[in-house]
């Protein structure tokens, strides 16, 4: 537009237009006047800016503000700018960096008689009234009512698309490096796999300063022995990350899997091709500066905030992993017994004698149980232990082998009888146990060594006391060195000294063996402080028809008891402890897994027997709404 075409337009000589222009318009009527100005407002001739400001005409200009750090920011540019350019307007952009703040720029620019603004804010908007003609393009998760014209994506939605692809394909134990601008992702992710009942733990990230930090420390520090994927914030993080994974053999996608939570045409390059995200900022800018246009034009009227949905590229980077790949590896370290089970009226007392109503002889003692716990519910159960050579020993062994332990950790002993226990069950079903340790007791330090590569290869050891001072000792040292989280259940101590307990993962007493560790008056929780003051991470008290009591940094919680009718609660907390250790290790989230494993055990409880009792993955399956509604619920509760 120039001036000669503002002359043709209005049907004026060009001279017209410049006394119009230059306030000299005496000899010129108002209708004419009119015209000129009309044709110059609505063809945004520029030149005549400052006329057109001292006339209260619009300029034509608008307006684009966008962050220096804003990597798509020259998307968004070209694309606001093919608009206008359409509708004839023209651009003025600003970059903001950190030494102008966003009021500062919307003042230059209203000095520049801006028609509308187009802002784009990183996380947050800045709605004022007076700026009604101002559109927003903004990553921000929430929104006030009153807050309009906004055009925005969340990055924690990347993050979520992402988590749902991993875990499709079967990815439990994630790795992210990210930039602090980019911990949105992490968060996304972070909501599925809660959503999913699988803990926020399995995220293995590292939220860096900068790149730099990243190339020290990020990639390595991710890449941990048992993550089966990576997220990377950027595409420059991705490209040290492949590099990383190149120098040292891991193959993307068969070792590694890896997405990039953004987009950009070398991810097509990268290995054989890295999934990303891409951003909907095109579309974003485009409509933005439509409605923005519409607003001026007086088109519309301004009212919405738009959300857009960011886009899965999907190429060769994700592999699948089988269930199997996740089979919780688990050393079981304690007794085994042949249970010799009496059921009477009541549990006979002092000078009592009683008739029995039945006698059951089966497989026992707590690791065996322990050991036969995780193997039904699709663990892998590493058991080591002491037998006699006697019938009870074949017995006992050829019971956990039929259940699918492992048994290269169990020896045979040249001078003890097996272990055996006494059990005696009243009509509620409730228990007193009398154990004879037997070989049990010559479990030592050697034969524990002797299968130290057991312990390097299991994420949990699940120790009970029934076996010596020794070998107990040794146990926990073995765990400390390679690293294998503990579950002990103290169970048949005359005391436990508090110093043996500092470094215990999972302490899992009753009420009465929380009582023998700690004797006085203290309450249940004063114990279990005492407790976690001693160096225990998690105190976990098996409460019978109460439930349990959890006790840790985060939590001080009581859990009610699944709703079961128990007929012998023998081995309740050997199928509670199994049943929480495979929770556990498939990543759930603490409080879920130990609801899981009230209703394991609370199952358990409902027949006879220990190893027989337990239930395998579809018989706890049955349950999993309720599980599901409870935990929702409890978790509801803390948050709430
Ligand atoms: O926890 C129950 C077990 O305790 C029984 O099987 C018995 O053998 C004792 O070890």
């Amino acid at each position: 537009m120039n001036i000669q075409e503002v002359a043709r337009l209005a049907g004026v000589s060009i001279s017209t237009v410049s006394k119009v222009m230059n306030g000299k318009a005496d000899d010129i009527s108002e209708p004419t006047r009119k015209k000129v100005l009309k044709v110059i407002e609505e063809n945004h001739y520029i030149p005549y800016a400052k006329y057109r400001k001292k006339e209260g005409l619009k300029s034509g200009l608008i307006g684009l503000i966008v962050q220096r750090n804003n990597t798509y920011s020259h998307e968004l540019i070209m694309t606001v700018e093919e608009v206008l350019k359409k509708r004839e307007y023209q651009l003025l952009i600003r970059i903001l960096d950190d030494t102008e703040t966003l009021d500062e720029a919307i003042r230059q620019m209203q000095k520049r008689n801006v028609s509308g603004m187009i802002i784009n804010t990183a996380g947050s908007t800045f709605y004022k009234n007076e700026y009604f003609k101002t559109v927003y393009l903004s990553d921000k998760l929430r929104f006030e009512e009153s807050e309009k014209n906004i055009f925005y994506y969340q990055k924690s939605e990347a993050g979520r698309q992402i988590a749902r692809m991993l875990l499709e394909a079967g990815h439990r134990t994630v790795g992210a490096v990210l930039l602090e601008e980019e911990r949105f992702i992490l968060k996304g992710i972070e909501e599925v796999y809660r959503e999913e009942n699988l803990s926020g733990q399995l995220i293995n990230y590292y939220v860096a300063e900068d790149m730099e930090d990243i190339r020290k420390n990020g990639t390595h520090l991710c890449i941990a022995e048992d993550v089966t994927a990576i997220v990377c914030g950027n595409v420059l993080i991705t490209g040290c990350v492949v590099e990383y994974a190149e120098q040292s053999g891991i193959h993307i996608p068969e070792d590694l899997s890896c997405i990039c939570a953004d987009d950009d045409h070398v991810l097509e390059c990268i290995s054989s091709g890295i999934t990303g995200v891409r951003y909907p900022i095109r579309q974003m800018a485009k409509d933005a500066a439509g409605y923005l246009l519409d607003l001026i034009e007086q088109k519309r009227q301004s009212e919405i905030v738009r959300k857009y949905i960011p886009e899965l590229i999907k190429r060769n980077s994700v592999s699948k992993r089988n269930a199997g790949d996740y089979k919780a590896k688990m050393v079981i370290v304690g007794s085994m017994n042949m249970d010799n089970l009496i059921e009477g009226e009541q549990i006979p007392l002092n000078g009592q004698t009683q008739i029995a109503k039945n006698i059951i002889c089966s497989a026992g003692g707590k690791g065996g149980n322990q050991a036969v716990g995780v193997a039904r519910l699709g663990g892998n159960a590493y058991m080591i232990g002491r037998l006699g050579k006697d019938s009870d020993g074949r017995v006992l062994y050829r019971s956990l082998g039929n259940h699918g332990v492992n048994l290269e950790g169990v020896e045979f002993d040249d001078f003890s009888a097996s272990g055996k226990a006494f059990i005696h069950i009243d009509q509620n079903g409730e228990n007193t146990i009398v154990v004879y340790r037997g070989a049990n007791e010559n479990l030592d330090g050697h034969q524990l060594a002797r299968y130290k590569v057991i312990f390097q290869k299991s994420r949990f050891c699940l120790l009970s006391s029934e076996i010596s001072r020794e070998a107990i000792v040794a146990a926990i040292k073995c765990c400390k060195e390679t690293g294998t989280k503990i579950i002990l259940k103290p169970s048949a101590i005359e005391e436990l000294e508090e110093k043996l307990l500092n470094g215990v993962d999972y302490l899992i007493p009753n009420e009465k063996e929380l009582g023998k560790i700690i004797s006085g008056n203290q309450s249940l929780e004063e114990k279990a402080e005492e407790l976690l003051g001693g160096g225990v991470e998690n105190v976990i008290v098996t409460l019978g028809k109460q439930g349990a009591y959890l006790k840790n940094r985060k939590y001080n919680l009581y859990f009610p008891s699944a709703p079961f009718h128990a007929v012998d609660t023998t081995g309740g907390a050997d199928s509670f402890i199994s049943a929480l250790a495979v929770t556990l290790s498939e990543e759930k989230d603490l409080i879920y897994s130990i609801i899981y494993a009230m209703y394991a055990a609370g199952i358990t409880v409902t027949r006879y027997g220990v190893q027989e009792a337990m239930p395998d993955k579809n018989t706890v399956g049955i349950y999993r709404e309720e599980i599901d509604a409870l935990y929702h619920r409890m978790m509801k509760a803390i948050s709430g």
